[in-house]
């Protein structure tokens, strides 16, 4: 997979590659790379960003310059960049990041993320230039980039060779094979520690046992999870009702 990633900020994602399931990837022939918007920036001074017309707070990343580093990058008219490739726009109004969209972006070849900064972007950029816009939950970051490399650890860890063990990914929380439901609880040694004892079933060796018991665990977690999903949803519509 090759990622392009937008950002004001390349240097942030320098520890990002050195870990280890990234580098796997990358070792095995995937690429990240950043473009940063201000080496291509049309206006003086090397300015990305403004004020936001109807005043307020904060900077808002210009849509000219992204248009420049966009061109610069694909060679073709930004507008078109989307229908050969998902551009990613992270921002906190977005579609919320889960398992089925990271699935959904690990099965592509390219992907482009555009981190924006300060007040966010212009929204041209999102209306003509981004495929899709993706947040990682109900707060607020500071800029895109953590998003990015939240988006880019969980899509490229589904990649082959990212893991050590193939094994991880398939049983991992919300796998198929856990039929969408979180994992069920780890223990290693030791096998008790200041009275705390791990469940006698996983030192048994029966491991049909062991398999019903994990997935009993991870069905309760699962329901757990939803219960507070719900919760929520019922106190976020009181709160709409007022
Ligand atoms: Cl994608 N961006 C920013 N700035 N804040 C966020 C976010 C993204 N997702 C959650 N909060």
């Amino acid at each position: 997979m090759n990622i392009d990633v937008f950002t004001l900020f390349p240097e942030s994602f320098d520890w990002f590659v050195t870990q280890r399931h990234v580098s796997n990837v990358l070792a095995a022939g995937s690429r990240l790379q950043c473009v940063n918007p201000r080496a291509h920036t049309p206006l003086s001074g090397g300015q990305v960003d403004d004020t936001p017309f109807g005043g307020g707070a904060g900077m808002v990343l210009r849509v000219d310059v992204l248009d420049c580093a966009l061109r610069a990058r694909y060679g073709i008219d930004p507008v078109d960049v989307r229908a050969q490739r998902r551009v990613i726009a992270l921002a906190p109004g977005g579609r919320q990041l889960d398992e089925q969209l990271v699935q959904e972006l690990a099965g592509e070849r390219e992907l482009t993320l555009l981190c924006g900064r300060y007040e966010g972007f212009d929204e041209r950029i999102l209306e003509h230039f981004a495929s899709d816009v993706v947040s990682i939950g109900r707060y607020v970051l500071s800029g895109g980039e953590l998003a990015a490399m939240v988006l880019c650890d969980a899509v490229l860890r589904k990649l082959p060779g990212a893991l050590g063990d193939e094994r991880s990914a398939a049983e991992e929380s919300f796998s198929v094979a856990l039929d969408g439901d979180p994992e069920y609880p780890h223990y290693t040694r030791p096998a008790e520690y200041r009275g705390w004892r791990v469940p006698d079933v996983l030192l048994s060796g029966h491991h049909e046992q062991i398999a019903r018991w994990r997935r009993e665990r991870s069905r309760e977690r699962g329901a757990a999870a939803r219960g507070r999903a719900e919760a929520d949803a019922r106190r976020a519509g009181a709160a709409e009702r007022g």
